[in-house]
């Protein structure tokens, strides 16, 4: 082997071996239970720390276009560890999934630097529809166990996804969406101002339209009286009064 030849192949296994220290420092800073776990043990074991190895290799293959290996890795990572990322998916450095069961991520999904994602997480599409079709997600994002990401929205950096959020529009960054649709109940660490959360004295159209359709025909009944030379009618127009006293949503 030429020299040339030996010096790309070392440069391929230092790169290699700090992206798996990288992967596992990943790990020790964001698994508590990594505690005394050696080295080895976190790569023996993590079934999140190895599914982004075989991704790191699929992908690589994947960018060369190398046919079915990159997907055989794929297919075989995800049968050990229940990870299943596409080998066309983007990841940046320092992503980590912890427990990872569940785990979802297609094949045009984007992920920046520093991302954390738990079990049951799908950066999925919505439908059939080919090109960009899975969710964007930017730096130092967290998204919860159970969390549905879907279609080609973009989380902003810093956003927090909580457990079981089905987020189908864009999030805004550095803040807190949860629930179904998912929706902000912090931005930049302050609770969302907005509409209340009292569902029961809710403002009643119908009611509206028929206090205002009333006012028009006394009006009207006035008009005609005057014009008649008769009196006005005084009629009664009953108007319901507003609900009152506490919600149960507690609003
Ligand atoms: C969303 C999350 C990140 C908390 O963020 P936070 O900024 O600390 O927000 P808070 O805990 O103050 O909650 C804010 C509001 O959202 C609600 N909320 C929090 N998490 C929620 C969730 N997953 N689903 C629905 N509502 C949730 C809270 O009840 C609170 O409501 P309130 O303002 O009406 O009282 C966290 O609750 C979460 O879901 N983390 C994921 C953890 C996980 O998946 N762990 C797996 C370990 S194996």
């Amino acid at each position: 082997m030429s020299t040339l030849g030996l010096m790309a192949g070392s440069e391929q296994i230092t790169k290699a071996v700090s992206g798996i220290k990288s992967q596992v420092a990943a790990a020790r800073g964001r698994d508590p239970a990594t505690g005394s776990a050696s080295t080895f043990e976190i790569l023996a074991t993590w079934p999140g720390v190895q599914a982004i190895l075989a991704y790191r290799l699929a992908h690589r293959l994947y960018c060369r276009r190398l046919p079915l290996v990159p997907l055989g890795i794929s297919f075989f990572s995800r049968v050990i560890t229940g990870i299943e990322i596409h080998p066309g998916a983007q990841i940046g450095q320092g992503f980590f999934i912890d427990h990872g069961a569940g785990v979802v991520i297609g094949e045009t999904a984007e992920i920046g630097d520093n991302v954390t994602l738990y079990q049951g997480v799908t950066l999925g599409g919505t439908g059939f529809q080919a090109g960009k079709r899975h969710p964007t997600i930017e730096d130092n994002v967290t998204i919860g166990s159970g969390a549905k990401l879907l279609g080609p929205v973009t989380v902003g950096h810093g956003a927090k996804i909580g457990a079981n959020t089905v987020v189908v529009e864009d999030v805004p960054s550095r803040s807190t969406v949860v629930g179904n649709p998912g929706h902000p109940v912090r931005i930049e660490g302050r609770k969302v101002e907005g509409p209340d959360a009292d569902w029961i004295h809710l403002p009643d159209p119908l009611q509206d339209a028929v206090k205002s359709l009333s006012a028009r025909i006394k009006e009207l009944e006035k008009q005609v009286a005057d014009l008649s030379g008769g009196e006005d009618p005084q009629v009664e127009h009953p108007v319901t009064p507003p609900k009152k006293g506490r919600s149960s949503a507690g609003g």
